[in-house]
């Protein structure tokens, strides 16, 4: 290496993919199993025959799409390459000196520390409770002069805990209005809060300019592999993300599959309910095991096992199911098909894995 690096890049990491075994069932992704829908692929594919063109810079169609199924003006949505790429342009528009900080919980999006170190800002983790929820009290207790940016996760990556509206209207009321709230709902589809308490930030933001959402094609939407997420918040945090926003990173194929998808969201919201089914099944059947379990509004579950995480990781992969260690943490296990589920289960719930484990 003779070019000079950002030293403090020395600090993040170098990434590591996922384990991947052509015969073992993947549960550690939180992908959804089912390919795209005929009308997204006929999209794709038609998509693909332009390939030689370069796509819409602005996303018009698909800003426009979203903008009329949320409710909202095409002025307050923005759509990244990923929503992963609108955290690290979240923090590009609010932070500009390595004082300046940014608040999430922890644990929670393994994204969150990377995008703050990258956007060469200050990390400040909130542990989650006992309950392994954000702890809403001490995040708001952890804004300072400093505080830039809160990223509030919900349902929570990875322990699939959600907080109700009340509750985060309570937090929001308390961080000043010129500090920016990204409600990250990548998992916002598998929600099954009561209407009541079910929390919706794009309703959230409505009456509230500092607070700016997050959502992706990636989960629900089935499309994890083409790369689209979308920000819906007020204007002038839209303008300012589309100023930061890497020209033409969202794709032509992406942005028609996103349109076909979401003309069809009935059908895919419909498969979120077999996948809810699923995820009260493989959390019962776990409980009934002896493990701890937390409750879940995601696609997937968590299992707090702290110390023995990467071991019983390691032991389902022999078993077949990769899952995902967080080391000293836990494993969150994605919610597969049902002989996925099955198998994964078949291993963690054995009396000797669970004599091990739980
Ligand atoms: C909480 C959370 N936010 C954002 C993302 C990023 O999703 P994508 O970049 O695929 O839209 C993920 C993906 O796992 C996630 O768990």
């Amino acid at each position: 290496m003779t070019a000079r690096i950002r030293p403090d890049l020395a600090t993040i990491p170098a990434y590591v993919p996922g384990r991947n075994h052509p015969d073992a069932v993947k549960l550690a992704s939180n992908e959804t199993t089912f390919g795209p829908l005929p009308s997204a692929a006929k999209a794709i594919a038609e998509a693909a025959e332009l390939a030689n063109r370069y796509p819409d810079n602005q996303v018009s169609e698909l800003r426009a799409a979203l903008a009329e199924f949320l409710g909202v003006t095409v002025a307050e949505v923005a759509v990244g390459c990923g929503s992963v790429a609108l955290c690290q342009e979240l923090v590009q528009i609010t932070c500009d000196a390595p004082t300046d900080e940014v608040v999430f919980a922890w644990r929670s999006f393994e994204a969150y520390p990377i995008v703050t170190q990258v956007g060469n800002a200050t990390a400040v983790r909130v542990p989650l409770t006992e309950g392994h929820l954000h702890d809403l009290d001490a995040m708001a207790g952890a804004v300072t002069d400093r505080t830039k940016l809160i990223f509030v996760c919900n349902p929570n990556n990875p322990s699939g805990t959600a907080h109700g509206r009340a509750e985060l209207e309570r937090f929001l009321d308390r961080v000043p209005a010129h500090v920016l709230v990204v409600l990250d709902e990548a998992y916002y589809e598998y929600l099954r809060l009561t209407p009541e308490t079910r929390p919706d930030g794009v309703e959230i933001g409505r009456t509230r300019p500092n607070v700016v959402v997050l959502r992706t094609f990636s989960k629900a939407y089935g499309l994890a592999g083409l790369r689209v997420g979308y920000a819906v918040g007020h204007p002038e945090v839209i303008t300012a993300l589309l100023k930061v926003h890497i020209p033409f990173s969202v794709n032509r194929v992406a942005q028609a599959a996103a349109i076909a998808s979401l003309q069809a969201h009935g059908e895919l919201l419909d498969r979120t309910d077999v996948l809810v089914a699923q995820r009260h099944q493989l959390r019962a059947a776990l409980l009934a095991a002896g493990y701890e379990v937390p409750p879940s509004e995601a696609n997937f579950v968590w299992l707090p096992l702290r110390e023995r995480s990467i071991e019983f990781a390691e032991a389902s992969a022999l078993a077949g199911v990769l899952v995902r260690p967080f080391a000293g943490d836990g494993v969150r296990v994605t919610v597969g098909d049902p002989h996925e589920n099955e198998q994964f289960l078949s291993f963690a719930t054995a009396p000797e894995t669970a004599a091990r484990f739980r």
